[in-house]
């Protein structure tokens, strides 16, 4: 039997790259990258280690069909804040999964913030055009797993939050909850691409076919707070962290989402969840992701 084909959308990114990775070192499945650029370096990396790149955009309706032709599974990931509709990105997705009858779409997504809500915060794009792939996939009956992950471990380098404000001294800026309230985090490079493997490798499963699509699960490796986060990052790296709230300096509309972030987004326990675990899942913490990054990240800060 020739080996199942994964479709990746995003595999030069954060979760597409993590779930390539993860592909590649399990084995036994052909994986198919798409990028808009095969020619940047990080799809010629990942060409090298023997991901098909295919050069395409998820708005491109009639190559996604071609793209996704013999796909065993398919793992979406979509853009926000760009000149392209997210439902519109993810509902191209759906749409040529359904041309090919693939199996199994994986796709993140985040809950509705009008649902989360009770109606109370509406127009939370972020969250709104995400859920509404959600529900166009059953609309449409294409087989799908639905992963909700938590604020990205990796946004402290890749989005900035963790700031040198003199040699030996660190903020951790987060957007707006207090230093006490508890969030929940992916570690997206260690966690997110072996959840990914792992539903593919049971979904011939009937049993845990059934499991995995009964509601969305939540791809979040650990919950933490911000004063944790300080003290956890002083400990490792012997500097002096404090965290900070930012709540007075966000401007509008980004304040209302954040606002919205810390006062509806809660999953459910336990995190990690039981489903993944039972997988096989073994998480990671933020204390691996400062031993892994962080203190090399800060060290060569304070020695430039
Ligand atoms: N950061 C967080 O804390 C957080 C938390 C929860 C959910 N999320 C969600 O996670 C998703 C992003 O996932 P990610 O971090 O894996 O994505 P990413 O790394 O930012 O981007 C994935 C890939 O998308 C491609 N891409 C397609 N259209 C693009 C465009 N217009 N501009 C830039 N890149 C584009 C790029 O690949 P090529 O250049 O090779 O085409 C890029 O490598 C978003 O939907 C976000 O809402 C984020």
């Amino acid at each position: 039997m020739s080996p199942k084909i994964v479709v990746v959308a995003g595999a030069t990114g954060n979760q597409g790259g993590s779930v390539v990775t993860a592909l590649v070192n399990h084995g036994g499945y052909v994986v198919r990258g798409l990028t808009r650029d095969i020619t940047s370096a990080a799809s010629q990396a990942l060409t090298a280690r023997g991901v098909e790149m295919l050069q395409i955009s998820v708005m491109d309706r009639e190559g996604l069909v071609e793209a996704f032709k013999g796909a065993y599974a398919v793992f979406g990931v979509t853009k926000p804040f760009t000149k392209d509709n997210e439902t519109d990105q993810g509902k191209n997705m759906v749409d040529a999964c359904r041309a090919n009858d693939v199996p199994l779409f994986v796709w993140t997504s985040l809950p509705s913030a009008t649902k989360l809500s009770n109606g109370k915060v509406t127009g939370i794009s972020i969250l709104d055009d995400k859920a509404a792939v959600d529900q166009y996939t059953q609309a449409v009956g294409q087989p799908t797993v639905i992963l909700h992950t938590g604020s990205f471990t990796e946004n402290m380098i890749n989005q900035n939050q963790l700031k040198s404000t003199a040699p030996g001294k660190w903020e951790i800026q987060f957007p707006i909850a207090p230093p006490d309230h508890v969030q929940p985090f992916s570690y997206i490079k260690k966690d997110v691409g072996p959840a990914v493997t792992a539903i593919i490798d049971h979904w011939e499963d009937a049993s845990w076919r059934q499991r995995l699509t009964k509601e969305p699960i939540i791809m979040c490796s650990y919950n933490l707070c911000g004063k944790e986060m300080a003290a956890t990052l002083a400990r490792l790296t012997g500097k002096e962290v404090t965290y900070v709230t930012l709540i007075d300096t966000i401007p509008e509309p980004a304040k209302s989402m954040f606002i919205f972030f810390r006062d509806y987004w809660d999953y459910p326990d336990p995190i990690p969840p039981t489903i993944l675990t039972d997988l096989g899942i073994k998480f990671h913490t933020f204390e691996d992701y400062v031993r892994d990054k962080l203190v090399q990240f800060m060290n060569e800060k304070d020695s430039a």
